[in-house]
């Protein structure tokens, strides 16, 4: 039951307001004065308090400030015997919810309450969303104990509570929006948006309005005005995404801002100033785009103040064990399934495949196995696998010999080792297979 606390010297307003209240379903406690409300306050721990701005003992602003520091969960209305702006202005400034101002009517009251309580559940989702956002890009959630990742974390570490850029660099599917995020989410401005702008996916026209914002009539389609990225994004993160593929001439006005901090709107005049901090990813080699001229070398050393550079999952498959339980736990969540066993050969032919699409081509190998999975089993055949076969056949162009030795070894590999079962595999005599293991000198 949700619990009331009146704190007023008038007998009446006391009286009424209880009993009010109390046939609502509220529990509902009584004082008269500044010093009983405060000790009543601490020892019920009330969700609502209807306070008397005056008091006999007390101002009711300080008792406000007080109750405040005791505990922050009440909502405060304020109760005024006349409409004194001063002093309800200061009230609302010290965090009192709303202010009634007397004779109070019983409408007035029940919207208020209705609407304190309406608040209080809706903040309460908030900050229980924030908490679980927060969560999801926890240092927890960026999988691998291998050396490299270790740097990784710990430039994170070191970083996350700093405005410094940061350039992350890598691979396609390395989980550089996952570092971007680790980063933000772990900084002070945690609560400021998280503004991913993927640089590559829109013309360069649409970018910079997206960037920057627009004023109404500075393009045929800008029929009103619109705040961009910088201004959205706050004390928050702006995430470039795909840097390397903003065209030279946006790349100028982004090395503005990020040199002074102002910018304008497409079409505008004024000046304004942006004070969100900069990630940006890519999965280009910046320094050659440098040396042919696509990209600017000044804008680049604006922007990797720190550089975190992703390694691919080739370069650390000692994390492939590990990535594979997290993300086969994480599917099965998503998908209310329940295929979590991966035998010993299936991990094994996950660790040694390539992956050019690093942790993403993992994620999507594996979903798929769950999905089409029969029992509780990761099945090989079920892995979205470039099998050697097909490799050998979708590759550049190599000789006949080239072919052939390959597919020997690979045959030799598949019956493990033996000759008799690799001669009757390939229709050739055990003399020729002898003589073509020597001639390419294969491993058996
Ligand atoms: N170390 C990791 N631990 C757990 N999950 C990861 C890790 N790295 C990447 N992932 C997951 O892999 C997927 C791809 O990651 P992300 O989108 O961050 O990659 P990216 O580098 O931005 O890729 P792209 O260049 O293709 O945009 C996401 O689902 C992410 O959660
Ligand atoms: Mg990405």
């Amino acid at each position: 039951m949700k619990s009331i606390l009146v704190v007023d010297d008038d007998t009446l307003i006391r009286k009424t307001l209880s009993s009010h209240l109390t046939k609502q379903g509220f529990e509902v406690q009584t004082a008269e004065d500044g010093e009983s409300g405060l000790r009543k306050y601490a020892e019920m721990g009330p969700d609502l308090v209807f306070l008397d701005i005056r008091l006999p003992d007390a101002d009711g602003l300080d008792v406000l400030r007080q109750m405040k520091n005791l505990s922050a969960r009440a909502s405060i209305l304020i109760m005024t015997a006349y409409d004194d702006m001063k002093t309800t202005v200061e009230a609302i400034k010290l965090g009192a919810f709303e202010y009634l101002v007397k004779p109070l009517d019983y409408i007035a009251i029940d919207l208020a309450v209705e609407k304190a309580f309406q608040v209080k559940a809706l903040e309460e989702k908030v900050s229980y969303l924030v908490e679980e956002k927060q969560k999801e890009y926890t240092i927890d959630n960026i999988i691998g104990h291998s050396s490299p990742m270790r740097e990784v974390y710990k430039l994170i570490g070191s970083v996350a509570n700093t405005r410094t850029n940061v350039l992350i660099q890598g691979e396609s599917g390395t989980g550089k929006e996952l570092v971007a995020k680790a980063i933000h989410y772990n900084g002070p401005y945690r609560d400021e948006p998280f503004i991913v702008i993927n640089c590559s996916a829109i013309s360069d026209t649409l970018l910079e309005s997206e960037l920057f914002g627009h004023v109404k009539g500075a393009f045929t389609d800008a029929v009103s005005e619109t705040r961009g990225k910088f201004e959205i994004a706050g004390k928050g993160t702006l995430f470039l995404d795909e840097i390397g593929d903003v065209s030279t001439n946006l790349q100028s006005k982004l090395l503005r801002v990020i040199e002074s901090r102002d910018f304008m709107k497409v079409g505008g005049e004024k000046v304004m100033k942006t004070e969100a901090r900069i990630i940006a990813a890519t999965n280009h080699i910046l320094h050659a785009l440098i040396e042919s001229g696509k990209f600017r070398e000044d804008l680049y050393y604006r922007l990797k103040v720190v550089e975190i550079d992703l390694p691919s999952l080739r370069e650390r498959k000692e994390d492939i064990p590990e990535l594979v339980g997290y993300l086969v736990e994480k599917i099965n969540r998503e998908l209310r399934k329940n295929v979590r066993k991966v035998p010993p050969d299936v991990m094994k032919l996950l660790t040694d495949l390539p992956w050019k699409g690093n942790v993403r081509e993992l994620e999507n190998a594996l979903t798929r196995a769950v999905i089409l999975a029969k029992g509780d089993v990761v099945l090989k055949e079920n892995l979205p696998l470039e099998t050697e076969e097909r490799k050998l056949f979708s590759r550049d162009l190599v000789s006949l010999e080239e072919v052939e030795k390959e597919y020997i070894q690979y045959v030799l590999a598949a019956v493990k080792g033996s000759k008799t079962r690799a001669s009757q595999v390939l229709k050739i005599s055990r003399p020729t297979l002898d003589k073509k293991i020597k001639d390419y000198a294969l491993e058996i």
